[in-house]
């Protein structure tokens, strides 16, 4: 970590089992890059993954799945704070307090509100609507300005930027304004080529899986539907794989190129995405599988995390309580 008066980032994940590509591409190297430049602090929030998730099991073997993957990928915990929502339980408080200031009609209107009353219609339980107000928590917690995430987060940043801004008005000035950074690949598409990659979906490439899962699921991906034959011209502006290739190697323009005038045909440009991807990911599934065999380092990087931040969050959590008035 750099100094207290330099520039604080935050960011955070959920616990969701895997990484796919979009989390890597549209989040996960920007936390990588940032580390250097910034005081970063990376947070998976089992909070946030309690609306989703329900067995306890499952929720405690995937927070450690996710330190050790993001640990894999590149962040070095003597660069950045990794560590995990639950264990620094003053964001539970915060996102109360910060409720209080937050309409309700603010919260039914936030698209990812919106996506999973349709997506869990049995389980819309009160979580899922102050899930914003518990991400805008987790951030001015630290008073963080600098928020790296893909596009899909860019209304909870401006929540989180309306949430400041009345509180702020209400008590005085108290929090930044975040900003949301994205990465060349904002929004990755899934498998599908339709949709936005995501677990809940099922259209995703997971990086850290075996060679042959990888394989398989880029093999699996739709590309330009109205190449029907062979020896049709390909559109690669349009074909998710095809702009995938750009992260992959120097040589993307000239493998639009031969899908453009069908010097070669999808299945070739598939198979060697799938190649490039798993041989670029291999030495982090290998740093993956070291550590997930470590579990006790995993879990005092994350302890250590959490202890590093008490100073800050004690503090932020005395300034609130002062400011609205809580003996
Ligand atoms: P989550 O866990 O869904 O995703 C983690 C990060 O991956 C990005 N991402 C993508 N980027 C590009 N293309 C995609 N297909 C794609 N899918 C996912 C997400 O934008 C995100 O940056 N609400 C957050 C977690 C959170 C948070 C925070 C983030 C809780 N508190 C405070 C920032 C600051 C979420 O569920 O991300």
């Amino acid at each position: 970590m750099t100094t207290a008066t330099s520039t604080r980032i935050f960011s955070g994940i959920q616990p969701s089992g895997i990484v796919h590509l979009g989390n890597d591409l549209g989040a996960i190297q920007n936390y990588v890059k940032l580390q250097d430049e910034y005081e970063a602090i990376y947070c998976i929030v089992d909070y946030h993954a309690l609306t989703s998730t329900h067995d306890p099991n499952l929720l405690r073997e995937r927070t450690r799945d996710m330190a050790a993957s993001l640990l894999a990928l590149g962040l070095d915990p003597e660069r950045c704070t990794l560590f995990v929502q639950s264990h620094r339980p003053e964001h539970t408080e915060l996102a109360w307090l910060l409720a209080t200031v937050t309409p309700v009609s603010w919260l039914e209107r936030t698209p990812t509100y919106k996506e999973k009353r349709e997506t869990q219609p049995d389980d819309v339980n009160h979580g899922l609507l102050t899930y914003p107000v518990l991400q805008a928590a987790d951030i001015v917690m630290y008073k963080a300005t600098v928020v790296p995430v893909g596009r899909d987060q860019a209304a909870h940043l401006e929540l989180s930027r309306e949430i400041v801004r009345a509180f702020n008005h209400r008590y005085g000035n108290t929090f930044p304004e975040p900003k949301a950074v994205f990465t060349e690949a904002p929004t990755v598409l899934g498998t599908d080529g339709v949709r936005k990659m995501s677990k809940s979906v099922g259209n995703t490439i997971d990086v850290l899986a075996p060679p042959q899962v990888i394989r398989e699921e880029v093999v699996s991906m739709v590309t330009d539907t109205q190449r029907i034959k062979r020896t049709d011209p390909g559109r690669p502006e349009v074909c998710n794989v095809c702009q995938l290739h750009r992260f992959f190697g120097e040589d993307y323009l000239e493998i639009q190129d031969g899908e453009r005038t069908a010097r070669t045909g999808c299945v070739d440009t598939k198979r060697l995405l799938a190649d490039r991807i798993v041989a670029h990911y291999a030495p982090a599934r290998e740093r993956y599988l070291e550590l997930m065999a470590k579990p006790a380092l995993v879990d005092e990087i994350l302890a250590a995390g959490a202890a590093r931040l008490a100073p800050i969050a004690a503090a932020t959590m005395a300034e609130v309580r002062e400011k609205m008035g809580l003996r």
